[in-house]
């Protein structure tokens, strides 16, 4: 690994790092989708915990979620990140020694996940489960990523800062403010700790950092690789860049607010669950300029989608952007969340998100990236990549159509109730009734997953000295 780190080492800037989070990119993705698979498995054949604690879906669904978030989500925003401050402000990252650092300080963090929540070792706060020692690791890392990411824009040879630091830059700086004061805790043991909030504020805590995860890691710098990648790849300049910065400030003013539609109907005070839906619902106008902004990007270009499976990958999803943006400031309107909330529909919306947003754009970069940071033309096969486009693309719209249908028969079946006022259906019953649709999200969930092994498979042919890409399909070289 090491003589071809030398081999490729760029005259300018630090790629090693960008490879290095690249590849794990992928790595992080094929194990937090089969946990995802097994998990979905498990919800329609619950024998396959195989009465094993550490197999119980209770334990691997928060590993799951933070496979996938922190792991897959994370490298691919380190990647992508790394890589596009160094481009847009002409300069090597300030230092290598902690560009490293964070490289392997976010691996340990990724493996202490992996054992830890496994053994049932758990906060119990969504999306904020690692135990203390893990947490203090994590901010560690956090700080030093701010270091390496602002050290570099600030000794940049460009004049201005292109809006997709922008975006970046208020990723980092929100997770790191999220991050630590969600996490504080008083320790009792090496494992076990207690929040320092305690009822209706632990949980505007908790859901005021879970809403800005989703925010500021699974939106905000997934927005900047789209400001990035989108025009490059498109060969055009990004569409409006008045449009950005208005994009930019009224997304970060607004997101801040919307949390507390994670708690309608409960002990919080009503005015605050109002307020949560208000800012949700004008969340839909900053979101949508944003991704009209990308979209438009391809003005002029839309021809370039037939023979390019990764502009593709980009623009379906914005698309499935679009969709999760609209349906989340519907979802947090009070009446309709009384439907959707503890039902399949919110599953459905989070996939949407997760799947057709996050995973296809980091998807998209990453193909971008691997010839340029390996030295070679063009992916091993562009064929591969649009095979994978098409079991991306089946396999999201399968699991989020299947969990739309559950979601919504079980809020209908859980309100219905007969004229003496007594329940229509039990509990059990909404269950059984939702199979057919757990046995299509484990179809749904396998294609994307399997996708993964296409992609993993192509990048390392890409990535092998001694193999030429195949020929280009001839419509692409021709374009
Ligand atoms: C092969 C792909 C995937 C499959 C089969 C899958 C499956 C699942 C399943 C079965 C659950 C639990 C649902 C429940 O409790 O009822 C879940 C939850 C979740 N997954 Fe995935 N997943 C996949 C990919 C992803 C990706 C790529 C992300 C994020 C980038 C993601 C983020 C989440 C989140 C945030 C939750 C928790 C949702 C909530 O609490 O409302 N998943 N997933
Ligand atoms: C304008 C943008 C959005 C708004 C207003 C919004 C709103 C909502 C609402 C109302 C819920 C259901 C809360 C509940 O009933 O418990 C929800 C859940 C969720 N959304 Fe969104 N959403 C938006 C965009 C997104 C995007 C783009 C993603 C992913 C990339 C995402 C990920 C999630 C996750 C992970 C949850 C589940 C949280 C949990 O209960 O564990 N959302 N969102």
């Amino acid at each position: 690994m090491s003589e071809l780190n030398s081999a490729l080492e760029h005259p300018t800037y630090n790629y090693k790092v960008v490879r290095q989070f690249a590849i794990m990119t992928v790595v992080w993705g094929i194990v937090g989708m089969l946990v995802g698979v097994l998990i979905a498995a498990q919800l329609a054949w619950p024998a396959l915990n195989f009465d094993l604690p550490w197999l119980h879906f209770g334990r691997l669904r928060p590993l799951h979620t933070n496979a996938v978030i922190f792991a897959f989500g994370g490298c691919a925003l380190f990647c992508t990140s790394y890589y596009i401050v160094q481009r847009t402000c002409q300069a090597r990252l300030i230092s290598d020694k902690l560009a490293a650092v964070t490289f392997w300080g976010w691996q340990l963090v990724i493996l202490g996940a992996a054992v830890s929540l496994p053994l049932g070792l758990t906060s119990g706060k969504e999306y904020a489960e690692l135990e203390w020692p893990i947490d203090i690791l994590i901010a560690v890392v956090w700080v030093l990523y701010a270091i390496v990411f602002f050290g570099t824009i600030m000794k940049r040879k460009t004049e201005h800062i292109y809006v997709a630091n922008w975006f970046l830059g208020a990723f980092i700086i929100a997770v790191a403010v999220l991050h630590i004061i969600n996490s504080l805790a008083i320790p009792v043991a090496m494992t076990k700790s207690y929040s320092i909030y305690a009822g209706t504020i632990d949980a505007m805590v908790q859901w005021w950092y879970g809403h800005n995860a989703v925010g500021f890691f699974l939106t905000a710098g997934f927005l900047g690789m789209m400001y990035y990648f989108v025009p490059k790849q498109a060969e055009r300049p990004v569409y409006s860049y008045r449009l950005s910065i208005v994009h930019f400030w009224s997304l970060v003013a607004v997101y801040i607010w919307a949390g507390p539609h994670h708690l309608h109907y409960t002990a919080l005070p009503d005015w605050a669950q109002s307020l949560g839906m208000v800012m949700s619902v004008i969340l839909l106008a900053p979101s949508w300029g944003g991704m009209i902004n990308g979209m438009m990007t391809l003005s002029g270009a839309w021809h370039k989608l037939r023979t390019d499976p990764i502009l593709r990958f980009l623009v379906v999803s914005l698309s499935f952007y679009g969709m999760s943006t609209f349906e989340g400031p519907m979802m947090s309107i009070k009446t309709v969340n009384a439907l959707s909330h503890y039902t399949d529909w919110t599953i459905g919306h989070v996939h949407s998100g997760a799947l057709g947003w996050v995973a296809m754009i980091s998807i998209g970069c990453i193909y971008h990236l691997i010839p340029i940071l390996f030295g070679r033309e063009r992916m091993y096969s562009t064929d591969l990549i649009n095979v994978h486009f098409w079991m991306s693309t089946i396999g999201t719209v399968l699991y989020i159509a299947s969990m739309w249908v559950n979601g919504i028969m079980q809020g209908l079946m859980w309100r219905a109730y007969n004229q003496d006022g007594t329940l229509t259906y039990s509990f059990v019953e909404s269950v059984a009734a939702s199979y057919p649709g757990y046995l299509v999200r484990v179809i749904g969930g396998g294609i994307f997953f399997a996708g993964m092994l296409v992609m993993a498979y192509n990048v390392y042919m890409t990535t092998r000295k001694d193999v030429a890409p195949q020929p280009a399909p001839a419509a692409a070289s021709a374009a």
